[in-house]
């Protein structure tokens, strides 16, 4: 692995060995604690965030490394200079890139003229680190990973394409349900199925959340993604029968809520579940510094 753009590139190995590596890591970071000494990672945002940029800057830390934030000042990468020239100059200081962009592309042409390792931290298309987080949490809730059953109800997503693709390399299931008109993208499905099979998952698609019965977890994103102005009137009420509720969470039969937050409590998850004893999402949210930091370490280490 020397970039981490998308879990597609990732073999099943070596996204269980980061599973594996985050979960002794949350047991205990002394042996760890001078892994990136003398290193610096550039954690750059072309978007807002909270999970990501505080679980990056503070898990960098414990692995006695530099975290240095790059805020959106410079407006969306390219405009005051290049991609290309960005990449150019912070290769000559620090020794990893992570980057939260608009378009995929950016983060393509990053790695195209890096030197060091490039890190996606959310694009349109893939968010791998949310993914590699939400499998550490379905790992110590579940156990065995291939035997899991994972229901993603709402938008399809960036998120969603993440989850799919880990899904699929670790063989495990994943319904996935949506409105129609807001499925993931088909190419990725199509891919994502064709790696399902080859690993002993699956991968299957609906409009009706009859569909997540039997499902071990349901998962929720936000309806509206950044970057996307339609305001919730619009599109409110196709949404309301796919929010995660103590109803649908009773029919589907399953035992966890996950959620990648930010969260639309009564939106898209109610703070009934949200806060109830089946929700992991606070869970998911500290694992994505052990994830994040299996990753560095895999990369630099
Ligand atoms: N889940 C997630 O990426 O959260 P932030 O947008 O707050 O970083
Ligand atoms: N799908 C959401 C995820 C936020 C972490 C978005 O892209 O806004």
């Amino acid at each position: 692995m020397k970039h981490l753009l998308t879990l597609k590139d990732l073999s099943q190995d070596e996204i269980l060995a980061i599973i594996d590596l985050a979960i002794n890591l949350k047991q205990d970071y002394t042996p760890y604690q001078d892994a990136l000494k003398g290193q610096s990672v550039v954690t750059l945002f072309e978007k807002p965030s909270l999970r990501t940029r505080v679980s990056f800057d503070i898990g960098i830390n414990k692995l006695g490394g530099h975290a240095v934030y790059l805020d959106q000042q410079n407006g969306a990468l390219g405009q005051r200079e290049s991609v290309k020239d960005f990449a150019l100059n912070l290769s000559r200081w620090c020794d990893a890139i992570v980057a939260r962009v608009f378009d995929h592309n950016t983060l393509v042409e990053l790695k195209t003229h890096a030197s060091v390792p490039v890190v996606n931290s959310l694009c349109d298309l893939y968010h791998p680190c949310q993914a590699l987080a939400d499998f550490v949490t379905l790992k110590e809730h579940c156990g065995d990973l291939s035997q899991v059953t994972l229901g993603y109800v709402g938008d399809g997503n960036n998120v969603t394409h993440s989850l799919m693709f880990a899904a699929a390399k670790l063989g495990a299931k994943m319904v996935v349900v949506c409105p129609p008109g807001h499925f993931p993208d088909g190419n990725m499905v199509l891919e994502a199925k064709q790696i399902a099979a080859e690993h002993g998952g699956e991968l299957v698609l609906s409009s009706d959340v009859a569909a997540l019965e039997g499902c071990d977890a349901l998962y929720a994103d936000t309806w509206i993604s950044m970057g996307d102005d339609t305001p919730l009137s619009a599109i409110q009420a196709k949404f309301q029968a796919y929010q995660i509720n103590a109803q649908l969470l009773a029919s589907s039969g399953a035992k966890y809520v996950l959620h990648c937050q930010p969260a639309h409590r009564e939106v898209e998850i109610t703070s009934e579940v949200m806060d109830g004893p089946g929700s992991l999402i606070l869970d998911q949210a500290e694992n994505r510094m052990h994830a994040q930091n299996a990753v560095l370490l895999k990369l630099l280490a």
